[in-house]
């Protein structure tokens, strides 16, 4: 009998299966077509302060082995994600859920964490100062030490719940990101974000999408995210969730053996709205094959 067990900022986890943010909705729709209650948790669409239409159309471009997406945190603002989305999903989820924050400014953060703190169904905040389809907000947060624990540090001081930063690949030192978070109190890291990227139209020969670039994700980019998970993990104590291009119990596996105590799964949700769900019932078999018997052991194992 294997376990799939793992714990996040003190919260026991079923398993490490976590949809990732922008992928998974407010969850609620997912729950039409299978119990949502069989993931870890999940981290819900990217939330502001005040409601976005987010980026023009197209805002979507394929890849080879992924995909491009602008979609500049489209969300209904913090509080319709109150009085409307979090009521719907206490009626179809029963474990807390990872409430997925972003901002323009220190006090944007500040104002929607502390209104969603108060939410007794959201158990963790995942602060994303990375998102790449933003101006002036989002990825400049993340891309600078200082800029990143100058909002982790603001969060912590207005909310109770753990704080997990989501850090951006798109730097050249993650590490001294991920410490700087750590040291200004963030309970955890959460990476990678997507890669900022673009496509080309060869018979307009125009961007893809109608903001040029955008967030590269899919199983390309799992190598860079092992990677960093690797390294973040060699230099931080608090836990870390590992995400970037995972479609598989094996890459469940290889993320955590890489350091990630839960993992996130973003682009697969895209291409099967089933992908989480399949991946937790094989995990079971893949541990056997491999010979793991709890996943908690094996985080941080390849180091
Ligand atoms: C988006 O809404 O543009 C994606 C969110 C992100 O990449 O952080």
């Amino acid at each position: 009998m294997v376990s799939l067990k793992t714990n996040l900022c003190g919260i026991e986890l079923d398993n490490p299966l976590i949809p990732a943010s922008g992928t998974f909705g407010f969850g609620y729709e997912f729950a039409q077509i299978y119990d949502i209650n069989c993931l870890g948790t999940f981290s819900f669409k990217g939330t502001t302060k005040e409601p976005r239409f987010g980026n023009p159309t197209p805002r979507i471009a394929e890849c080879e082995r992924g995909m491009i997406n602008s979609v500049g945190l489209q969300n209904p603002g913090v509080d319709k994600v109150i009085e409307q989305e979090l009521p719907k999903l206490r009626k179809c989820f029963f474990k807390p859920v990872m409430a997925n924050v972003s901002g323009f400014s220190v006090e944007d953060y500040v104002y929607t964490c502390e209104r969603l703190d108060k939410m007794d169904n959201i158990g963790w905040f995942e602060v994303n100062v990375s998102c790449p389809n933003v101006h002036g907000g989002g990825m400049s947060f993340g891309t600078s030490p200082e800029a990143a624990a100058e909002v982790t540090r603001a969060v912590k001081a207005v909310t109770t719940k753990p704080v997990i930063v989501k850090l951006s690949p798109n730097v050249t030192d993650i590490v001294s990101i991920a410490k700087a978070c750590e040291e200004a109190g963030a309970d955890g890291i959460s990476l990678i974000n997507t890669l900022l990227g673009m496509r080309i139209d060869l018979k307009t020969k125009k961007p893809v999408v109608a903001n040029k670039m955008g967030g590269f994700s899919g199983p390309a980019i799992k190598p860079v995210a092992l990677r960093m998970v690797y390294q973040v993990y060699d230099a931080v104590k608090i836990p870390i969730v590992g995400g970037g291009g995972v479609s598989t119990a094996e890459d469940v596996i290889e993320m955590m053996l890489a350091g990630a105590s839960a993992v996130e799964v973003g682009a697969a949700n895209l291409v099967d709205p089933y992908a989480c769900k399949k991946i937790i019932e094989d995990l079971p078999r893949v541990m056997e094959k491999y010979n793991i018997t709890n996943l908690k052991d094996i985080i941080g194992g390849a180091h």
